[in-house]
């Protein structure tokens, strides 16, 4: 007796395995997020996630040179915003001279062709810490999808190609689609957090922004009226398929490696592009295991990142991106 068929002939040796390989991870898959200060010179390394910096302005301009030379051709950008510039209404948000929107400029001035993606969210602004405006303890909705506006036409105005609402108010993508339009951003995609969860996972990131929820009375301390309920899946299909309808180019799932069911789901049921946030906890988890010698840092990395691209991922924002493509070779 012998077994009908040998699946282990096609993984003999390393060529019958790339030949038959049926995802293979590439540079243009990458969106690669990053955390922008105030200042000059600064780089400085982010507690929680270890070989992750903040850098201001002239650190971005030697940065996204590198990122191109590695063929790594969109970014995400997020900025550190001080706390005297904080307010309820995310002020900060709108001047035409904000961090912001001199980081775009400081991205197109240097490279041209670098596709650059802005997060459209209050949080770095927000006094409270929410990605929305907070009246007498609830996140205000309608509010909040007007300055969102607001701020994405500014984000265009400096440039920006795609803004990346992640805030989960209702209604926001019409509202941002239809300001890009009326001010002429045709060609201004929207790259929608469709269906992001409220997640622990992002603890890390709020320690990189200064932008955890603050303890106020009567708010809140976390983003579960607006952000998704981990225990839900049909949830996320009607987000997404709402976004879709209101104009988003590109919709998102997000976190990442605990949500691939989602990813497979969403990829199944809809026709544009799918990104996945593989997000700062994700990355603090691994980096912390690989530093105490329980994980293998490289290959657990690349198995991640294959694992979300086989899901379904058309696009993955990683902050392994520049590690990734560097392994690739
Ligand atoms: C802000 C925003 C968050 C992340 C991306 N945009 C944090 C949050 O919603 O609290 C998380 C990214 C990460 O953890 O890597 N709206």
């Amino acid at each position: 007796m012998y077994p009908l068929t040998r699946n282990r002939r096609l993984r003999n040796n390393d060529a019958i395995r790339h030949l038959v390989r049926e995802t293979i991870l590439t540079p243009s898959d990458f969106l690669v997020p990053l955390f922008i200060v105030e200042g000059k010179g600064i780089r400085e390394e982010i507690t929680s996630m270890p070989d992750y910096y903040r850098m201001s302005l002239d650190n971005l301009e030697k940065e996204v040179k590198e990122l191109w030379n590695l063929g790594l051709c969109a970014v995400l950008l997020f900025v550190k915003v001080p706390d005297n510039l904080k307010d309820n209404k995310g002020a900060e948000a709108l001047n035409a001279d904000g961090l912001m929107q001199r980081a775009i400029k400081t991205v197109k001035n240097v490279c041209p062709d670098m596709l650059v993606m802005t997060d459209v969210a209050l949080d770095p602004y927000s006094s409270y810490g929410h990605d929305g405006i907070v009246a007498d303890g609830q996140i205000l909705n309608d509010e909040t999808a007007q300055v969102l506006a607001e701020m994405s036409v500014s984000h265009a105005q400096a440039g920006a190609n795609f803004v990346a609402p992640s805030d989960m108010m209702d209604g926001r993508i019409l509202h941002i689609r239809e300001a890009l339009e009326d001010e002429g951003f045709i060609d201004t995609g929207i790259m929608s957090y469709s269906a992001k969860y409220a997640s622990a996972f992002y603890g890390p990131f709020r320690e990189a922004l200064d932008s955890a929820p603050v303890a106020i009375k009567n708010v809140p301390m976390d983003k579960k009226t607006y952000q998704m309920d981990a225990a839900n899946r049909f949830e996320a299909i009607r987000e997404t398929q709402m976004d879709i309808d209101e104009g988003a180019d590109i919709v998102m799932v997000k976190p990442g490696l605990c949500y691939l069911d989602i990813v497979r789901e969403i990829k199944n049921e809809v026709d544009v592009p799918v990104a996945v946030y593989q997000v700062s906890g994700e990355y603090a988890m691994l980096k912390s295991a690989a530093e105490k010698g329980w994980l293998n840092h490289d290959s657990v990395m690349m198995e991640q990142l294959i694992a979300i691209k086989r899901a379904g991922a058309n696009i993955i924002a990683s902050y392994f991106a520049k590690d990734a493509v560097k392994l690739m070779g």
